[in-house]
Formats: C-alpha cells, sequence, structure tokens
C-alpha cells in the first residue's frame, strides 16, 4: 500500500492526462481519476493516508483526510522579510548568517523554502542556494512551487528560481559535502514546543520529520561551513546547553526566536 495518490480536482482538464503522469512518478506512487469521489472516498477507496490534488494554473494541495491536513506551497513572508531588507530594516536571520552577495549557503531544512528565498535574495546570482528536504511531499511541492510560484516584484521570483532543491535527508548531504564547501549550513528544526499564533506552521508540523538536529549533523555541518553554522530555536531554548561547542546567540529585537551560531571546526581564512 502506497502512503499517497496522485488526483485530480473534479472537473479535471486536458493537461491532467499528461500532468498526473509525471507528479506520480515524481512522489514513487501513482494517478487515479477522481471521478465524483470526495477526498475521504478516495482515500479510503485506494486505501491510502494522503492524496496529492493537482490542478492546472495552481499549486498542487496535500490532503491527509483522516488526519484533516491540507497543506500547498506558499513562499510566507519571505516577501516582506525581503521588503524590511530593502528598506533597511534588516534581517534577523541574515544577520544571523551575516550573508552577502556571492554567498553559498546549504538550508538543511528547506520547508516550505521560505528562509531559502530570503537567503536566495540576498546571496543573488553570484551565489547559491541549496535546499535538502527529507519529506518526499513536501520536497517535490517545495521545488515545484519555486520553480512556478508567480510573484513579484521580479527579484523576489528570480531569488526563488534560483534555489536547487535536493529531497534528501541532510544528514546524507552533509557527509558528502566536502570540506568548506558553503558559507554557511543552517538547520531550522521543527520546535518541540510549537510557537503559539503560528498558523501557517501548523499543516508543515503535522507532515515534517520533527527530529532535532543531533551532534553529529552539527560537527559535519561544521565541516562543511567556511563562516558559520547558523540553527533557529526558540527564544530561551535549552538546546544550546547540551551542545559541545560554543554559540553565540543572535536574536532579532522582540521577536519569539533566535538563531545560535557556532564556528566552523576549519575557518575560512581571512
Ligand atoms: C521548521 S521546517 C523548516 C521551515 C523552513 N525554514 C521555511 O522557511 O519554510 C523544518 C523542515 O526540515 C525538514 N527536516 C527535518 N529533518 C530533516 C532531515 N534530516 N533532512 C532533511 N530535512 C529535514 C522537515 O521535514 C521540515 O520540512
Amino acid at each position: 500500500m502506497s502512503s499517497l495518490v496522485v488526483t485530480s480536482s473534479r472537473n479535471p482538464d486536458a493537461h491532467w492526462r499528461t500532468d498526473a503522469p509525471a507528479w506520480a512518478e515524481r512522489l514513487g506512487t501513482r494517478a487515479v481519476p477522481r471521478r465524483d469521489r470526495s477526498l475521504a472516498t478516495l482515500a479510503a477507496d485506494e486505501q491510502v493516508g494522503g492524496v496529492l490534488v493537482i490542478a492546472r494554473q495552481q499549486q498542487p494541495v496535500y490532503y491527509e483526510p483522516a488526519r484533516g491536513v491540507e497543506y500547498s506551497f506558499h513562499p510566507s513572508m519571505a516577501k516582506t522579510r525581503i521588503h524590511n531588507l530593502t528598506v533597511g530594516r534588516g534581517d534577523p536571520m541574515v544577520t544571523a548568517m551575516k550573508l552577502g552577495p556571492g554567498d553559498d549557503v546549504l538550508d538543511c531544512t528547506l520547508g516550505r523554502g521560505s528562509d531559502a528565498i530570503v537567503a536566495s535574495w540576498i546571496v543573488g546570482e553570484a551565489g547559491q542556494v541549496v535546499g535538502t528536504e527529507r519529506v518526499v511531499v513536501l520536497a517535490a511541492l517545495a521545488a515545484h512551487g519555486l520553480a512556478t510560484y508567480e510573484i513579484r516584484p521580479h527579484d523576489v521570483a528570480a531569488a526563488m528560481r534560483r534555489i536547487e532543491v535536493h529531497r534528501a535527508d541532510y544528514h546524507d548531504v552533509l557527509s558528502e559535502s566536502a570540506d568548506g564547501s558553503f558559507d554557511v549550513v543552517y538547520f531550522d528544526p521543527i520546535f518541540a514546543q510549537p510557537l503559539e499564533a503560528s498558523p501557517a506552521m501548523v499543516p508543515l508540523r503535522a507532515l515534517a520529520d520533527d527530529q532535532p538536529v543531533d551532534v553529529g549533523a552539527l560537527e559535519q555541518a561544521r565541516r562543511v561551513a567556511r563562516r558559520a553554522v547558523v540553527v533557529k530555536q526558540r527564544r530561551g531554548s535549552n538546546y544550546w546547553q547540551g551542545l559541545p561547542f560554543a554559540v553565540e546567540i543572535v536574536a532579532g529585537g522582540n521577536s519569539r526566536i533566535e538563531y545560535g551560531v557556532i564556528k566552523p571546526s576549519s575557518p575560512a581564512p581571512g
């Protein structure tokens, strides 16, 4: 039994015939006709937990009817954060990373790609943002959304298009990466205790891999980073206390989050 199937809206257009098999192959599953079935009925008939509904000109929507989960790609606060940067208000993540044009960033926890978009906008065409996401459906929706989501201004869209998405576990990507191959290695793990009033995070939390970042991954990240390993946490997190490295905490304004900045094991000269 596969865990999800691909289907269409109730009134599919002709593109369904070509788009559905492509999505099914991408997700390692099959495409089934919607007919007039509700998503709950379709999931029960097909004996799956999840249903990806594709429709032309819209981002696909992933549902898990039994859990009440509905998830689709959206750049979240990326556009607002980029606007803040253009008017000189700054961005705490960018500050923590000391990010600038031409930098290379490995975003280990891509999720919706919001942080990656901001990073990509800053590093520009001379830099590169690579994102890894372990959960198959999240990686596929992020890759598609970053490549196709229509947004203005043009430079935000261009920043989205430049992000390279890998469906992969960051442990594997880190262990395969050469020493000092990125300026910054970034982790934004699912917080053990969610922040209140963060509705955009609810479906992502339901689908995400929620393991904390282990010391082994941080060791690898310190080897791969030239400037810094940056980890996001709730403000006042006790996560830092268990780590065998010095951590500089960077907070943003009255934000409820903080960034831990850890030095690489072989910092770049100069
Ligand atoms: C809090 S979300 C990241 C949100 C992201 N920073 C954004 O701006 O949308 C954490 C993401 O990391 C992913 N993740 C967790 N462990 C992972 C691993 N070992 N390898 C790759 N991705 C992982 C989760 O599935 C989840 O999508």
